[in-house]
């Protein structure tokens, strides 16, 4: 993959850094059954939507965006064909180096990591000369971190890489359902978000906030319908607590698959 250099890349994504070294206890190692249940089930459906689109005889690199200490790639690697490559990308340099060091430990092979910010334009240049078919993949919320003007350039770098042959997910938290689900979400992640004040959950905005200037805008399924300018219907993140089952999130895609 070429490595690419602009001004997209003074963006030093230092919330996030400092953030980095609680990610995977709050995330990827969590106990709570709300977060342990969210990741299985957005990597289930993920890895099922990659199966169902990948052709035997074609070339597929799956796409991070926003690829945090690369919890996403590392276990789809585990699920999909070898064939497969994967690309994360981040703007946060502590994520990247954790997931740099994640992959050396694993010895995992066919994937990159690279400090870049995915809402820059020239994103395609990434790929120059790269023939294979991207599905380009957004998950945990992602897209609620991302700067509000930057978002519609967001989504058309998501769907532009993924051309007409390849795929855009995004996983998004469950805005229909914010003020039950929000605390279950945020709650068990406090170390991470490092304070939850009495305003933190903005039901009128959609949005968990936090003094310490921690932003995270919530869709409604109409408002990612209008994102991603697709209306293949979402597939619901349930997880069962005490036998009910409680709709978390979506994955939504540019397509139906
Ligand atoms: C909620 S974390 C999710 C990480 C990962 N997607 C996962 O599911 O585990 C959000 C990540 O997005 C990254 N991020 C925020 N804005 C970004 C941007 N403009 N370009 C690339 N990464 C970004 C942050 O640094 C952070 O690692």
């Amino acid at each position: 993959m070429l490595v690419v250099r602009n001004m997209w890349d003074d963006v030093d994504g230092k919330a996030w850094n400092d953030m980095s070294s609680q990610y995977d206890d709050n995330v990827e190692n969590s106990s709570d059954p709300v977060i342990s249940g969210y990741i299985s089930e957005e990597i289930r459906i993920a890895g099922e939507l990659c199966k169902k689109i990948m052709k035997p005889d074609e070339k597929y690199t799956v796409i991070d965006m926003g690829s945090g200490t690369g919890r996403v790639l590392f276990s789809l690697q585990k699920i999909l064909d070898n064939s497969v490559s994967y690309c994360g990308l981040d703007v946060s340099k502590s994520m990247i180096r954790m997931s740099k060091n994640k992959q050396s430990e694993m010895s995992a092979k066919n994937i990159s990591f690279q400090k870049y910010d995915a809402t820059n334009p020239a994103i395609d240049d990434l790929f120059d000369g790269d023939n294979s078919v991207k599905i380009v993949m957004c998950m945990y919320n992602t897209v609620g971190v991302i700067d509000a003007t930057l978002r519609r350039q967001f989504f058309d770098n998501m769907t532009r890489l993924a051309g007409k042959d390849g795929l855009a997910l995004v996983s998004a938290f469950n805005g229909d359902d914010f003020t039950f689900a929000a605390p279950m979400m945020y709650v068990p992640m406090k170390a991470m978000v490092q304070q939850i004040d009495e305003d933190s959950f903005d039901e009128k905005k959609l949005a968990f906030k936090n003094g310490l200037g921690y932003y995270s805008q919530w869709f409604t399924q109409n408002q990612m319908v209008q994102l991603l300018h697709s209306a293949a219907e979402p597939i619901p993140i349930n997880v069962t607590l005490n036998n009910n089952t409680h709709t978390f999130g979506h994955i939504f895609s540019n397509h139906t698959v």
